[in-house]
């Protein structure tokens, strides 16, 4: 059964470290969304700057608030995949065209008609970011039928056994 994540009210607790962390910062909630977080468990261990990839969740989280129908629901996963750790970023709002799924990813493009605030950078650096990482980024989209934004980090190996 996965863990069930309704926003708190703004001036509440954050929730102990980990990615469902993001999930909690008020100043990503114009609006009324559910957010539900299905983490495999237990959650690989990847080598992250947290800061940075913490932009990555604000971006993603954002984007898919903003996007969201009033009362949307946003899923977040992770799991593994084959050497890798996948993230993924669910919401029902309008999805993307599929002549615009590789564009969003360019410097300062935003898709015709966006409105409210945002230069069309987030998703540019956030690429960038999870790039540098070793990880890859993209979108699964069909219009009208929301977008699944995804990324995945690299699980480093262990290290050999001492002695
Ligand atoms: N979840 C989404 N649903 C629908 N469209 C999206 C979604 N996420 C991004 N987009 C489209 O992709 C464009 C680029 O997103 P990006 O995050 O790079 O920029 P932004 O959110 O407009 O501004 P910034 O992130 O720089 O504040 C958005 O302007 C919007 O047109
Ligand atoms: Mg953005």
């Amino acid at each position: 059964m996965p863990a069930r994540l309704l926003l708190p009210a703004p001036g509440a607790q954050p929730p102990p470290q980990g990615p469902v962390s993001w999930l909690a910062r008020p100043k990503l909630v114009p609006q009324p969304v559910e957010m539900v977080d299905q983490l495999a468990e237990p959650v690989l261990p990847v080598l992250v700057d947290p800061e940075r990839i913490g932009l990555v969740f604000d971006n993603l989280i954002g984007n898919a608030v903003r996007h969201s129908p009033k009362g949307g629901r946003i899923l977040v996963r992770a799991r593994p995949q084959s050497g890798f750790v996948r993230f993924e970023i669910e919401d029902q709002g309008p999805g993307i065209p599929p002549e615009y799924q590789q564009r969003i990813f360019e410097k300062f493009f935003r898709m015709p008609g966006t409105k409210g605030e945002g230069i069309g950078l987030g998703l540019y650096i956030s690429r960038e970011i999870v790039s540098a990482h070793g990880g890859q980024m993209g979108v699964d989209s069909e219009p009208g039928q929301g977008s699944r934004f995804w990324f995945t980090l690299r699980v480093p190996s262990l290290p050999p056994p001492r002695g």
